[in-house]
């Protein structure tokens, strides 16, 4: 993979200049981003990925590290003068301008012809399937279309690099799933590299090509949404992407590659099981799928989740009842931290 956006061991402390200790908001962070990849940066909240956005973007400057774009270094440009552009989480839509007036802004500050002004806004309205709605003001629109029209505000002067900051923060469930998938597609349609940030696993693992976990500042683990979850490298990763039962030994075992019944399977000489007894402490039912809570005699709990393939299942285990899990050793993962 030959890097399009490469960033090395870049630092960014808060604070210094006031003359308190300062605060390492991200700590030597590197990556190699590809030209047309869809990167997401995850992470729980205050771990530094809008910082690590924002200088890209040029709002903040590393304290130490490079950041190159097409080879060209990013950190002595203005954010103007880079081939970027930034969405931020609340869009910032001018609320006195039309849908038109929103996407045509940037253009025509850039001092673009007229004509071509036009030719690009209709492009946009149409990539974005908006153009009935191009006279409307934003507060007009549902949250859904507003997203839409500040994504096509943000391609519409063609940037070599898009950064999207929880670019789906303030849709409700549903539209935010619906959008996801939208999303990649105009991005992957357009071809442009973009970098996103977002804290929902979920989100990262529907829209990237790779994922970046950060804690702390710091990338603990870079990783196609597969990779991540099926072979994540610290308990932390583990237990962030998803759910998972860590075992002693640092052993983890995701909750859908757990069987469960009131009996062993039987017992096949090649396939070696691993298999507790435990009784069923709790039952939460999703519809697709259920989620057991398994009291070990150790006391630990199992978390092993079923999925609900039948509709009408004669034997189904109920809260009380002594249940058998079993899991083959290839789903077991070693955790090296
Ligand atoms: N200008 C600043 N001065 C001092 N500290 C800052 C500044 N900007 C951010 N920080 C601190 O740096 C850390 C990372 O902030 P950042 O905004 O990057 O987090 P985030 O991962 O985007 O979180 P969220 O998911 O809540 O948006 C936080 O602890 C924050 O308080
Ligand atoms: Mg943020």
């Amino acid at each position: 993979m030959s890097a399009f956006l490469s960033i090395s061991e870049v630092v960014k402390d808060f604070g210094a200049s006031a003359g308190g200790a300062p605060f390492r908001a991200v700590d030597h962070v590197s990556l190699e981003i590809a030209q047309g990849e869809i990167f997401a940066l995850l992470g729980s909240s205050g771990c530094g990925k809008s910082t690590l956005l924002r200088l890209l973007a040029g709002f903040e400057t590393p304290t130490s590290g490079s950041i190159l774009l097409n080879g060209q270094d990013l950190v002595k440009l203005a954010p103007h003068e880079r081939p970027l552009n930034m969405m931020f989480q609340s869009y910032a839509l001018f609320p006195h301008l039309s849908v038109w007036d929103n996407i045509a802004f940037g253009l025509k500050r850039e001092g673009l012809p007229k004509a071509q002004v036009s030719e690009r806004v209709e492009a946009m309205l149409k990539l974005v399937q908006l153009g009935k709605l191009a006279q409307r003001k934003p507060h007009q629109l549902s949250g859904g279309q507003q997203q839409r029209v500040a994504l096509a505000r943000s391609l519409a002067r063609q940037p070599s690099l898009l950064l999207l900051d929880e670019p789906l923060g303030a849709l409700d469930k549903k539209l935010r799933e619906e959008t996801q998938i939208e999303l990649v597609h105009i991005l992957k349609s357009v071809g442009v590299t973009c970098v996103m940030v977002t804290h929902d696993q979920e989100e990262a693992m529907t829209m990237a090509g790779r994922i970046a976990v950060m804690s702390e500042g710091r990338i603990l683990q870079v990783g196609a949404p597969r990779d991540i979850y099926e072979n994540p490298a610290t308990r932390f990763v583990a237990e962030f992407i998803g759910n998972v039962n860590v075992m002693e030994g640092a052993l983890a075992v995701r909750p859908e590659k757990i069987r469960l019944g009131r009996h062993l399977p039987p017992a096949q000489p090649l396939v070696p099981l691993n298999q507790v007894q435990g009784r069923v402490r709790d039952i939460a039912y999703f519809g697709s799928y259920t989620v057991y809570h398994l009291q070990l005699p150790s006391g630990q709990t199992l978390k092993v989740s079923q999925s609900n393939s039948e509709r009408h299942p004669d034997d189904t285990l109920a809260q009380g009842d002594e249940a058998w899990a079993w899991w083959s050793p290839s789903a077991q993962v070693v955790l090296t931290r």
